[in-house]
């Protein structure tokens, strides 16, 4: 329940992604004044920025109800049938994960998403014969860590392509002092800063420093996270001074110990420090690169020189 009440329920009490926020409102709006359908809405951008919340906001704020499925968990296209035959008129069907799709379930997703209809193959062979069925209009929110994965024709057929930006470090501080009052822990703003600051621009890493934070400080302390005890229990976690955990520290100083810096290739990366190649790229990567710690380039990656400031290591000579 506390899980679920920590999801802010409306665009309002969203914070961040002011530019996303803005616009869905204007749509959102549109569609009640006309009394239409929101149009289907793609979202996109690194893992933990809120996609799953949006998803349920918008049906909360169209006053529809939310049908929660994922890539992966639809198999055949006679799942995704399944899934459209029972929306009610308006409803949100929201597809995580949605770059995993297999073929054969994108190709009966088109026609729903275009003419709200289902074209189904009855009988086998030469007595095989196609019906074609009519859905209720419903609004698809798709979700994906990488746009780029996604065929064209999918891509081409959301009327919304909202892009998630890591968050700023203010936006993430209200977030964490959001989550507290919630939790009814109390936090100094100090504290709040700190643990915004080392979040790595992602709402779902800041909630769970704040839990871990707040382990400690009730059994360390009376309770109350003050700076210090934040800086002890982020020290204990292994977060550093800019929200690198170790898995980001054993990535980086393996691409300098082991290959002098880079270039090195992703397979080379997941194999020397045992993590799965899709998960550096989908979730250590992408804040790594927006920082300017890590660079790719048609060899491999490469770290940049401000990994080894960070690491108070000598910039090797070329
Ligand atoms: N909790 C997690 N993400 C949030 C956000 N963007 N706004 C408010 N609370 C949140």
């Amino acid at each position: 329940i506390i899980e679920q009440s920590l999801r802010p329920q409306t665009l309002q009490q969203y914070i961040g992604q002011h530019k996303v926020k803005s616009h869905l409102d204007i749509f959102i709006k549109a569609a009640k004044m006309r009394s239409e359908t929101l149009d289907h809405v793609l979202l996109y951008g690194p893992p933990g920025l809120g996609k799953t919340t949006l998803a349920t906001i918008i049906a909360n704020e169209m006053g529809v109800q939310i049908r929660t499925t994922s890539g992966p968990a639809i198999e055949r296209p006679g799942d995704l049938a399944a899934v459209l035959t029972s929306l009610e008129p308006g409803d949100v069907l929201f597809i995580d994960e949605i770059h995993r799709l297999n073929r054969s379930v994108e190709e009966v997703l088109y026609p729903a998403m275009e003419d709200f209809c289902l074209d189904i193959v009855i009988g086998k062979g030469p007595s095989a014969r196609s019906v074609r069925l009519d859905l209720p209009p419903f609004t698809l929110v798709g979700a994906t860590t990488r746009a780029g994965l996604l065929s064209s024709p999918l891509r081409d057929r959301f009327g919304v392509l909202s892009r998630l930006e890591y968050y700023q470090e203010e936006d993430l501080a209200s977030i964490v002092e959001r989550t507290a009052a919630i939790l009814d822990v109390e936090i100094d703003e100090k504290a709040t800063f700190e643990m915004a600051r080392r979040a790595r621009g992602t709402p779902r890493i800041a909630n769970r420093l704040l839990r871990r934070v707040r382990d400690f400080a009730q059994v360390k302390g009376d309770g109350a996270i003050t700076e210090r005890l934040a800086n002890e229990a982020l020290e204990m976690l292994q977060v550093d001074r800019l929200g690198l955990d170790h898995i980001d520290h054993k990535l980086l100083r393996g691409i300098i110990e082991k290959f002098r810096g880079g270039p090195v290739g992703l397979d080379t990366i997941s194999a020397t420090i045992g993590e799965e190649s899709h998960t550096i790229e989908d979730v250590y990567e992408p804040y790594l690169l927006q920082i300017g710690f890590l660079q790719r380039t048609p060899r491999g990656r490469i770290v940049t020189p401000l990994v080894y400031d960070h690491f108070q290591l000598e910039v090797p000579d070329q």
